[in-house]
Parts: C-alpha cells; structure tokens; sequence
C-alpha cells in the first residue's frame, strides 16, 4: 500500500453522501433473496455483476432500484446498514451521514416502520460495538410527485427523532428543485436539517444549483459540481458555507469523468467540499477508494485531504460536542502526521 493510501486510510473521515440501498454487495443480494424466496436473474455473483451496465444517471437508477427487491424484513435493513458500518469502520470513517429511500420500499408494500427499525438498530449497534457514530437522512423520491413526497415527509414526523434531515435524490431530469419547495419548507418547519442532489453536468444543473440556494435554503448540496459554471454562484455558496458532498467514483461511472480538478477547484475556491462514495457496492469504492482516486487524479496533497474531512466534520449534522470531539481528533491525527514528517 502507497504512503499515500495509508495516509487516507487511516485518516479520521466522515462520510456525508451514502446512499444505504447503494451499499447493496452482490453477496449480500444472493443472500437475502434465499431468505426471503426470491429468485433472481443470476446464478452466479460475476452474472451478477455483469448485469449492472449503466453510463448515466437513469441506467444507474433502473439497476440500483431493480436490485432492492431483496430487502423485505427489518432485519435485511439491519443487515445491509451494519455490512456498512462495518467496512466503513475498517477504514476509519468515523462518522456517517446515511441516505435511505423510503418511497423505494413502501412503493413496494414494505412499511415505512419495517425499513427505519432495521437501519435505526443498526446505528445504534454501530457506535456501541464499533464506536461509529451515524445518523439517518431520508431522501424523497424527485421523480415522483410531490404530493407522494409531503405524503412520505408526514409519515416520517412519527420517527422524527431518528431522522437528522431531508434529501432530494432520483432522476433529476424535468424534476428540479422547486418542484418540492411545499415539501421542504414544511420539512424545515419540523426541525429537519436540509440538502439536495444537483447531480453533474444535468440539463439545468446551475438553475437546479441556484434554486436549493435561493428558493429551498438548503445547507447542503449532495454532488453540485456545476456549481464553478457560474462565478455568482461560487461567491453565493463560498458567503453561506454550503457543503459540496461529490463523489468521485460516481461521477466516473455516470458522466465518464471523476471530476478530481473540478474538487481541486472548488477547494481553492474555499467551498466546503467533501468526498464520498454515493453507491460503493455499484460503483466498486468506498470512500478510501474515492479519495485516493481523486488524489492520484488532482494531484491532492496530505494538507488538502485533511482540508477535505476537515469540511466534512464541519459541515456535517452532529451536534456540537461531537463535531468539536472529531475536529479535535482530525488535529490530533494531522500534528502526529506532520510530526512524523519533520
Ligand atoms: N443521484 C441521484 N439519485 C441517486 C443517487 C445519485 O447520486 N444515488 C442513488 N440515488
Ligand atoms: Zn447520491
């Protein structure tokens, strides 16, 4: 292993854009269709793996959501968030901000209740026995109406304690951001925190970018790349300290690019940008893997990799003794790198 990937592997990380069902491995996919008697269009996990061809946004969306038919019980919830805390663990993410879909289940006829009970024991189990902390963000479907969308939001208050935020993700094509304007105000009257997918290089990305900024007053936007197509909006996003969750690997596989100059970019513009790994079990990297990535790529130093969690800590959702207990040992942990150095 590089010098360089062991510096990111070992160093403290927070995870802010990771989609749950997008952590879906072909082995734990085979396993819960036996559980629950299911057959799939596989025999084997490289048939497996070799059906999951996409090149843009919805040919990754169709595969992503074909595959979720395993998930039936609290216990496949549970099951598919602890392998994700697990491995995230091992890397040393020390915190986790996960999406999860709930349209995409009870679309289906699994309850609401069935999919938050598994992934909320699982992030419990996850900072007792790992010392993980995580916290769950649910995402409304954007290319479904709005009306399922503030339906969905109703039925989360009975959970509000369990949910930290609100997201936007789906197919951003004819679905922009103030399609839901109604739904995420009602959702900040409620107390939840807000963010948004602006996925890159879309058809509207900077008018898409400019509504989560003037009209839904996001504090965060989960990709947003195109936010450098227009210096206005650099200066607006860089005065309001919103936090840019992109996901190199992702980008890679949906628009051919990982996009690692556009980060660079946006970190010396001072944007509060993050990496992460969106759908890792699809897009085959965790967040290690995406930082390296974009490392190698962009030419990234130590200092800027400590920048990039250092942003994360920052712009994440953890209250303020935990955000100031991470920064600390994100300090810590860069004192020792340097010191090893000299
Ligand atoms: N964009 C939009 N929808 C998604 C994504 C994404 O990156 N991942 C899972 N659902
Ligand atoms: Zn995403």
């Amino acid at each position: 292993m590089s010098d360089m990937t062991s510096f990111i592997r070992e160093l403290p990380k927070a995870e802010l854009h990771l989609h749950i069902e997008g952590t879906l491995e072909p082995e734990l996919r085979f396993k819960l269709a036996a559980r629950n008697s299911i057959a799939l269009p596989y025999s084997t996990l490289e048939e497996m793996r070799a059906g999951y061809l996409f090149h843009d946004l919805p040919s990754f969306l169709a595969v992503y959501y074909d595959a979720m038919s395993v998930l039936k019980t609290s216990q496949d919830f549970y099951d598919l968030a602890w392998a994700y805390l697990e491995r995230a663990h091992a890397e040393n993410v020390r915190y986790a901000e996960i999406f999860f879909d709930p349209q995409a289940h009870t679309s289906r006829g699994v309850a609401f209740h069935t999919v938050l009970s598994g992934l909320r024991n699982a992030v419990l189990d996850g900072r007792r026995l790992l010392g993980i902390r995580a916290q769950l963000i649910m995402c409304i479907l954007r290319d479904h109406s709005a009306a399922y969308g503030m339906a969905t939001l109703l039925e989360s208050l009975a959970y509000r304690d369990l949910i930290i935020g609100i997201g936007l993700d789906s197919d951003e094509a004819g679905n922009p951001p103030a399609k839901f304007a109604e739904v995420f105000r009602r959702a900040r009257e409620e107390g939840y925190r807000l963010t948004m997918h602006c996925d890159v290089d879309q058809a509207g990305s900077t008018d898409h970018i400019r509504q989560c900024l003037d009209v839904i007053g996001v504090e965060r936007i989960d990709h947003g790349v195109n936010v450098l197509d227009d210096a206005s909006l650099v200066a607006a996003a860089a005065a309001r300290g919103i936090g840019f969750t992109v996901c190199p690997v992702s980008n890679r596989y949906v628009t051919g690019e990982l996009k690692a100059h556009e980060l660079r970019r946006m970190l010396q513009r001072g944007l509060k940008v993050t990496v992460n790994s969106d759908d890792p079990a699809y897009f085959d990297a965790y967040v290690t893997d995406n930082l390296v990535a974009a490392a190698a790529a962009a030419g990234l130093t130590e200092p800027d990799l400590v920048q990039l969690e250092r942003n994360a800590f920052e712009v994440s959702w953890l209250g303020p003794g935990a955000k100031d207990a991470l920064l600390g040992e994100l300090d810590r942990f860069e004192a020792a790198a340097l010191s090893e150095e000299a």
